[in-house]
Order: C-alpha cells, then sequence, then structure tokens
C-alpha cells in the first residue's frame, strides 16, 4: 500500500474538507430535522450523539473508505486473534482475552492463554473472598482494613481510575490508597494514616523493574517491618507481575504473586490482576462485571459495520479533525465527579499508544498523530479552560461523558450536571452571532456604545465539535464499555496512522538518563559531562542541598 496519505481515499477527505471548512453545524441541524437519529449509536444503556460534529453522510463514508484502505478491519482480526501486532517487541497485544467471557480458548503463539487467564482470576477470587472475609490475616493476627496498591503508569491509572470510578460499590471494611510517584510525599502521606497491623501493600509492575515503584515498595517494606519485623513481609506484601525472580528476590512470597504476561500492554492491563485493588474494594462479582462490559464493547467493535461502530467512528472522527482541521488537541469532559481520574488514564493510554512519528516499518510518519489528551470533570473545567474551548484560536474537539442517573441524587444537582453538560455541545455547535449577541444585550437595556464595545467579546463564532456519551449510569458494566471504546478508538487511529500502538520506546532514553545521573547528585565532583544547562542545574541542586 502507499503511505496512506498518498491513497485516494486520502486525497478525497483533503477535497471534502475543503467543502466542509465552510460549513456551519448549525445550519446542518436546521437543514436535517433527522440529524441525532442519523448520527447517534445506541447499545444497551450506552448513547453516542455524535451529531453535533462537522461531518455530513458523505464524510463519514469516505472516512470508512480510509479505514477500509488502512485494512482496519484485516488488524483488528489480528488484534483478536492474539497474533503479534506489537512488533517492535514481537509481542501480541491481547489485552481483549483478559475479558473475553465467551468461555473458548484464546491462543497466542499456539498455547491457550485461558488457561492462565482463569486460573488467575480463580486466584483473585479466592484472595479477595479470604482478605474481604477477615479470613486473611496481618502478622499480629488482625484482619485487612486498608490496601495500597504500589505501581507508576498502567500499574497506577488504570486500578486508579476504576476504583475511583467505582467507589459507589466499594464494599464496607476495606479502603483503597494509590502510592505511584516517587517524590516520598506521596507514600509519606499515605503511610501516615495507616496501621501496619492492617495494612496489605499490593506491589503492582509488570517488569518489577520500574525504580519508581521498587523504591515506593522499598519504603513500604521499610515501615512495615520497623513496626511488625522482617518476618511480617508475607503477610502484608502482594504483588503482580510477569517476573517471578524479581518478585522473590524483593522478598515477596510467590504464594501471594498474581501473574500477568507479556501480552498485556501496561495501559490495558486493568483487567488483569492489575486490578487486584479494584477487586478488593468491590469484589470479584462486580470486578467481572467490569469486564464483561469490556467484553460487549468488543463484541460490539468485532461485528458492527464500520459506519455504526462507536470505536470506528469515534476513532476516524478523531483522525478527521487531527489531520484534515488541524486540530492539537482533544478533551475528554466527563459528567461525573467518580471519573475525575478517566481523562489521566486515557492521557496515557491515547499518547503513550499513539504519540508515535515512526511507522510501523521505521519510516516516518507522513501525517500529524495523537493529539494532546486533557481533561476535567464538568463543571469544574467549564470555570478554568472551557473559555478556550469556546472561543480559542484553535479547535478543540470534545468528549461529554454523562450519566443519566447519579449515585448521589441530591435534590437538583445531577439536573444541574447535566443541564450543564448539555449546555455545553450546544454553545460550543451553535456559538452566538453578532445578532443574537447584539439582541441579548439590548434586552438586557446596554446603551448602544456598550452594545458596541462588547459584541466582538460577546458573539461565538461555535461550529466546535463535541460527542457526548450518555450511560444509563456509571455502573461496573457501563464503565467496562466506557474503557474498551476509548482503547478500540485508540487502536482505530494507530493502525490509519500506521503506528504500532503497543510500545513505548519514548520513554526510555529519560528513564536510562535518569539512571545515570543518579550517583553524580551526591558525589563531590561538579558535573561536567553534559550541556551547560543540565550540568549548571546539577550543580545548582547540590549547592542548595542542606545536609541530609
Ligand atoms: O512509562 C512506561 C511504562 O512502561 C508504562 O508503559 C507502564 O505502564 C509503566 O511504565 C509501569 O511499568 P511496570 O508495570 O513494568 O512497572
Amino acid at each position: 500500500m502507499a503511505g496512506i496519505v498518498e491513497t485516494e481515499a486520502w486525497k478525497a477527505l483533503r477535497d471534502h474538507h475543503e467543502e466542509m471548512r465552510g460549513v456551519l453545524m448549525r445550519d446542518l441541524f436546521a437543514d436535517d430535522p433527522d440529524r441525532f437519529d442519523r448520527f447517534s449509536l445506541q447499545l444497551p444503556g450506552f448513547l453516542l450523539d455524535y451529531s453535533k460534529n462537522r461531518i455530513t453522510s458523505e464524510t463519514m463514508e469516505k472516512l470508512a473508505d480510509l479505514a477500509c484502505v488502512a485494512d482496519l478491519e484485516a488488524w483488528r482480526d489480528k488484534m483478536f486473534a492474539g497474533e503479534r501486532i506489537n512488533g517492535t517487541e514481537n509481542r501480541a497485544a491481547f489485552h481483549v482475552a483478559l475479558r473475553d467471557r465467551s468461555g473458548g480458548s484464546l491462543e497466542v503463539g499456539g498455547k491457550d492463554v485461558m488457561v492462565d487467564v482463569r486460573g488467575v482470576l480463580d486466584k483473585m477470587r479466592a484472595f479477595t473472598v479470604s482478605v474481604r472475609g477477615g479470613i486473611w490475616k496481618g502478622a499480629t493476627g488482625k484482619a485487612v482494613t486498608d490496601v495500597v496498591n504500589i505501581g507508576i503508569g498502567g500499574s497506577d491509572l488504570g486500578p486508579a481510575a476504576v476504583a475511583q470510578a467505582l467507589k459507589p460499590y466499594w464494599k464496607d471494611g476495606i479502603d483503597l490508597h494509590f502510592v505511584s510517584n516517587v517524590d516520598a510525599t506521596q507514600i509519606e502521606e499515605t503511610l501516615a494514616g495507616l496501621d501496619p497491623e492492617t495494612t496489605l501493600f499490593i506491589v503492582v509492575s509488570k517488569t518489577f523493574t520500574t525504580q519508581e515503584t521498587l523504591a515506593n515498595a522499598e519504603t513500604a517494606r521499610h515501615w512495615l517491618t520497623d513496626r511488625l519485623g522482617k518476618g511480617a513481609v508475607a503477610k502484608h506484601f502482594a504483588a503482580v507481575s510477569t517476573n517471578e525472580r524479581e518478585v522473590r528476590m524483593f522478598g515477596i512470597d510467590t504464594a501471594n504473586m498474581f501473574s500477568i504476561w507479556d501480552w498485556v500492554g501496561g495501559r490495558f492491563s486493568v483487567w488483569s490482576a492489575v486490578g487486584l485493588s479494584v477487586a478488593l474494594a468491590v469484589g470479584i462479582e462486580a470486578f467481572e462485571e467490569f469486564l464483561a462490559g469490556g467484553y460487549e464493547m468488543d463484541r460490539h467493535f468485532r461485528e458492527a459495520p464500520l459506519t455504526e461502530n462507536m470505536p470506528v467512528v469515534l476513532g476516524l472522527l478523531g483522525v478527521w479533525y487531527r489531520n484534515f482541521f488541524g486540530a492539537p488537541a482533544h478533551a475528554v469532559l466527563p459528567y461525573d465527579q467518580s471519573l475525575a481520574r478517566f481523562p489521566a488514564h486515557l492521557q496515557q493510554l491515547d499518547m503513550e499508544s499513539n504519540g508515535k512519528s515512526v511507522d510501523r516499518k521505521g519510516g516516518a510518519v507522513a501525517m500529524e498523530t495523537a493529539p494532546v489528551i486533557f481533561g476535567e470533570p464538568g463543571t469544574n473545567g467549564q470555570h478554568s479552560f472551557h473559555q478556550l474551548l469556546h472561543q480559542g484560536t484553535g479547535m478543540v474537539p470534545c468528549d461529554v461523558i454523562l450519566p443519566a442517573n447519579s449515585h448521589n441524587p441530591v435534590s437538583g444537582h445531577h439536573e444541574m450536571l447535566a443541564a450543564n453538560a448539555f449546555a455545553q455541545t450546544e454553545a460550543l455547535m451553535r456559538g452566538r452571532t453578532e445578532e443574537e449577541a447584539q439582541a441579548a444585550m439590548e434586552g438586557r437595556g446596554l446603551a448602544d456604545r456598550i452594545i458596541e464595545k462588547l459584541l466582538p467579546h460577546r458573539s461565538f463564532a461555535g461550529n466546535r465539535p463535541s460527542n457526548t456519551l450518555l450511560l444509563h449510569r456509571l455502573t461496573p458494566r457501563t464503565l467496562g464499555m466506557l474503557l474498551a471504546l476509548y482503547e478500540h478508538k485508540i487502536f482505530v487511529q494507530g493502525v490509519i496512522w500506521g503506528v504500532n500502538s503497543f510500545d513505548q520506546w519514548g520513554v526510555e532514553l529519560g528513564k536510562q538518563l535518569a539512571g545515570d545521573i543518579l550517583p553524580e547528585l551526591t558525589g563531590d565532583q561538579p558535573s561536567e559531562r553534559h550541556d551547560s544547562s543540565t550540568n549548571g542545574l546539577i550543580n545548582a541542586f547540590k549547592s542548595l542541598r542542606e545536609s541530609r
């Protein structure tokens, strides 16, 4: 295949963009009363409205043509077949196996991985029942009341975001804590509130070599053994990893180790034993419901035609804006406080997957790839960065996520929240013309000279795209659907852009250099081997340090 930007499908979209760039969504809505029906999709308890986009049916057809040219369906099938689509690491990207509920076998390299997947799930079930039921006792005979997940990146953000989203489902008796940053403030502040006799640490690291995680685990172990003695580790530490040897060397009893496999990418791993902390908080049944939600979205992704396929539609819309309108960023705006960490998880998921400038074959990509992903829960974002979404110079497409039912139905709050969500997408789409702004100010009795002065500031161009995901309620199941939807959306975009969405070589250089610099921070010799900025900063840091 020629580079995708050389294909007829890409060129057709470029020409189509020329036609569409001046088209106003408010006119498209005025001309077509069925626009919402035409451009929305539904699964049980889960609605995607993508009608507030700068598209027509022709746009979606042309985008679907592009997906065909990129062999999207073939790549999707390879992923679901456990093929080694992560070429630079020669691995499958088979997180879908973790949530497969078909009861069948799924193979990687001729081996049925479902035997191990079900085995670990069974082990998680037994462990969860034991810890939650107080059968598991700490070194002094007390039941666990607090679980601390120590991990970073996918070993933290996935479980942290999911645990927070499922807080209404937490069962009594166990509180969860997450420690990721190597900044000791986080672990010190966490430990300060804990009782070693009733605390269980889960060290989550696929590789078990991650500097930050091992430093935090080491500090936790000191804290525990200083108070309860060395023998306490076996009853207060569990691990989730691929690396049994390192787990054992750290001193964790491998009977308390939960396996993951090289075909589980870190940022896709919350569906595995990496989600153990979540299962401990909500119980294994709710965790399995979360898996079932993911599986439901997987089936939709595999079976629905391209133009009726939620992950495909979202992925293609992202390509439309990133590559044809030049949108540099994408906002994820959950109108649900429980989803407060969801944008942070999506940042890793999207930017670590598709933040690439080299294609699968090692050549330079010929187009922009991942946008900057950011977001905050509504309505907080409205009083912060939404100004730029409405009147900034660039276009920032948005996803608004809203459950119809709140877990905290306190009089009027949820209606206010929903009204704000709908108002934002309407305002982004419609904007406000000068005539409308003028009429509004006249209605308020403002003097003509004030109106004239304020008019440019109080009119909005609008025509800014958004998708709305409306859930019946945020449950383990709909959360599973939501997360799998974004995973597949990112996959779709990676296929169009021709990048490997499953490696992350870009984080390696920083890790290596940090390892090189660390010993220089304690030596007496001034640093001279770097550029003048890095030398200057290291030396200034050392001179500013007080004796420790
Ligand atoms: O930041 C790079 C990364 O490899 C992520 O992809 C991963 O989620 C994180 O580090 C943690 O890795 P590990 O689980 O091996 O500690």
